[in-house]
């Protein structure tokens, strides 16, 4: 089995996360967004790596207490292995450990598997943007996790390991 353990990326794996950014996502991040984030430490990068090679990430920010997702993804070859599952694990890990209060997100409403796994980990609807996606004019749906009011569901929300 391999070891699949999540690290914190740096401005070295940006090529990395834009190979797996164009293989998942319609639209992608410039070079210089990631790492312009990367250096004001805008936000965080954390990833999976097999044989050296990245085969998922999860992009986030926390500001004054509250963190946002803003990019997951896995290697089409490498889905329902548990992979997103344990990126957002570390994540959710992550904002308990720094006393973060609230966890926001969007997803676009025909991202049925995202939504499944976000779900999974607590996450609750709280709106919709219409029209919000530029490309297709698809709604996004607003999800918010709670910390301390009971939605999180910790590490029971955890795909146990598969093998690959
Ligand atoms: C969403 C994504 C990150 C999930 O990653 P993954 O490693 O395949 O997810 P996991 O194997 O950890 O799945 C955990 C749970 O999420 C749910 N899930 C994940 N993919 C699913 C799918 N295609 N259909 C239904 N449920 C799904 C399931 O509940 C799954 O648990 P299970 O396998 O025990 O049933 C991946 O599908 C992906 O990269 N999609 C393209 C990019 C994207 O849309 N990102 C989200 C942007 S908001």
């Amino acid at each position: 089995m391999q070891d699949h353990s999540v690290v914190t990326l740096g401005v070295a794996d940006i090529s990395g996360v834009m190979d797996l950014e164009r293989l998942c996502f319609r639209t992608h991040w410039t070079r210089e967004q990631f790492l312009l984030g990367l250096e004001r430490k805008a936000f965080r990068i954390l990833g999976i790596q097999e044989r050296g090679v990245l085969i998922a990430y999860c992009a986030f920010s926390v500001i004054a207490g509250e963190m946002e997702i803003m990019n997951i993804a896995a290697h089409p070859f490498h889905r329902r292995k548990g992979l997103g599952a344990r990126l957002l694990s570390e994540v959710l890990r992550l904002c308990r450990a720094e006393g973060v209060a609230e966890g926001f997100l969007e997803v676009r409403r025909s991202n049925a598997g995202a939504i499944d796994l976000y779900k999974k980990f607590g996450f609750m609807q709280t709106g919709t943007r219409k029209n919000y996606y530029p490309d297709n004019k698809e709604d996004a749906l607003l999800f918010r996790l709670g910390f301390q009011d009971g939605q999180d569901k910790g590490l029971n929300a955890q795909s146990s390991p598969k093998e690959s």
